[in-house]
């Protein structure tokens, strides 16, 4: 090899190598700026990998949640406020239904969903016997 072959090599690899720590560091800036402006927080519903990622854990530690723990972290957000005219907890809707329907079939709907009511209120990850829990704590704060 001449000398200015050589040189020409070594002129090339610098080039690359300088290319090469560029886009590398590149890279870096890109990955700083997206954890930069990364939203503050994320929505998780029932049912996305998040969400069981969350829930896992406490059906494990725990056993079954109490009504009143599965009310509040899937049913409240409807059942508080009556929203799409859901029953309100503590109202006579509850009472009402249970004595048309029955603690079965208001069970039952809620674990297959009936009209805008969607199949176990979302919680994806509830047992029939939490559901049924969850029912009979709204049906109770009527009573
Ligand atoms: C997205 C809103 C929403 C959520 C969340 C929700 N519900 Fe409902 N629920 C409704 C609506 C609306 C109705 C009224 C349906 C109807 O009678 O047309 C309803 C009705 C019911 C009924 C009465 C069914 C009947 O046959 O009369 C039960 C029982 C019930 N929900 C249980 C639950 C439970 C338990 C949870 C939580 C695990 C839950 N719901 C979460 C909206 C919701």
């Amino acid at each position: 090899m001449n000398k200015i072959a050589a040189k020409a090599i070594s002129a090339l690899f610098a080039v690359a190598l300088g290319f090469l720590a560029t886009s590398t560091m590149a890279n870096t800036d890109n990955d700083a700026i997206a954890e930069r402006i990364k939203p503050v927080g994320s929505v998780c519903v029932e049912g996305d990998e998040c969400a069981n990622a969350v829930a896992a854990p406490a059906a494990a530690a725990g056993g079954a949640r109490s009504g009143e723990d599965v009310y509040t972290a899937s049913c409240a957000a409807c059942h508080a406020s009556g929203v799409l005219s859901a029953p309100k907890l503590g109202s006579s809707d509850w009472t009402d239904r249970e004595a048309a329907k029955g603690m079965g079939t208001l069970v039952a709907n809620a674990i297959n969903g009936i009209n805008a009511m969607p199949p176990r209120g979302t919680c994806a990850s509830c047992s029939d016997d939490e559901i049924e829990a969850a029912v009979a704590y709204m049906v109770d704060s009527a009573k």
